[in-house]
């Protein structure tokens, strides 16, 4: 246990460095610098329109920042476009959930699939269906990442038709699809009743040890938070107010004026 502590922090994967975002004269995100270390399930809360999301759109070159550095692995990865973060190894869910509603489950991660593996080969780029062994293995994948969210009995149902939470657990393996070392959740639990929340909490858990992953969770349910992420960063106003581990963070008087107090 210890030394499985040690390691998660003495790695660090990504690296923020007075990251900034400007909306015309609004500071999305103000400044902020951190680490987060291999292995970690690194908490990410603050209020409504703290600047999460906004963090999100900057790792993942949806966006560009004002000013600041972003480093994944030792590189600065701020210039690449989105699909050139997500082939080394970034992967996201979004707030609200981006899936093709009219197509199933298993051609949801397909599709991903295809864009991601086939994005640097002719097939990809001319719009080729994959050889058919590629494709055998791509379906196979697919399935073995719905068996992993819970999804085997659905595979054939559209995406639109899901009940909200399967929806939430496809967006996720959809992004891991992607096989990537950190996966960024925007509000998984969002929508979510607690028996579900926990369910999920458990699912982050496990897919974080068995895919070996990096996770960056955005949630504004703080028990889920709290009990999941080995540490917290606290956003307000776009600035970082506080990191730490759950239990530093949840005691700091910042946070509770910020953001623990309100409503709890
Ligand atoms: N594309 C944009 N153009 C202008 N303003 C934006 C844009 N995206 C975000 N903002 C503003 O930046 C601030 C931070 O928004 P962001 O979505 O990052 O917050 P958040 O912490 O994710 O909030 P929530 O918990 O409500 O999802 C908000 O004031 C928001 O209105
Ligand atoms: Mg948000």
């Amino acid at each position: 246990m210890d030394e499985e502590v040690d390691l998660k922090h003495n790695e660090p994967i990504l690296e923020a460095q007075q990251l900034t975002r400007h909306f015309g004269g609004l500071v999305a995100v103000n400044q902020v610098s951190f680490t987060v270390n291999k292995h970690e399930i690194f908490g990410l809360i603050g209020p409504n329109g703290a600047g999460k999301t906004t963090l999100f759109n900057l790792m993942t070159g949806l966006i560009q920042p004002s000013s600041g550095k972003l480093l994944y692995c030792g590189q600065e990865i701020l210039k690449l476009r989105p699909h050139q973060i997500a082939s080394k190894g970034i992967a996201r869910t979004f707030q609200n959930i981006r899936l093709f509603g009219e197509l199933t489950a298993i051609e949801n991660i397909s599709v991903a699939r295809h864009i991601h593996i086939n994005s640097n080969v002719f097939t990809g780029v001319l719009g080729l269906p994959p050889a058919p062994k590629e494709e055998q293995k791509n379906k196979q994948k697919a399935l073995e990442l719905l068996a992993l969210v819970g999804l085997s009995g659905r595979i054939s149902e559209k995406a639109r038709n899901l009940p909200y939470g399967d929806q939430r657990r496809l967006e996720i393996a959809r992004a891991l699809a992607l096989e990537p070392q950190i996966l960024l959740l925007d509000e998984p639990a969002a929508g979510m009743n607690l028996k579900e929340k926990q369910s999920l909490s458990k699912f982050i858990r496990q897919i974080a040890t068995e895919l070996n992953l990096t996770i960056i969770l955005i949630e504004h349910h703080v028990p889920l938070v709290m009990g999941l992420c080995d540490r917290i960063a606290v956003l307000d106003f776009g600035q970082l107010i506080a990191l730490g581990q759950p239990e530093k963070v949840r005691t700091d008087p910042a946070v509770i004026e910020a953001y623990l107090g309100v409503g709890s």
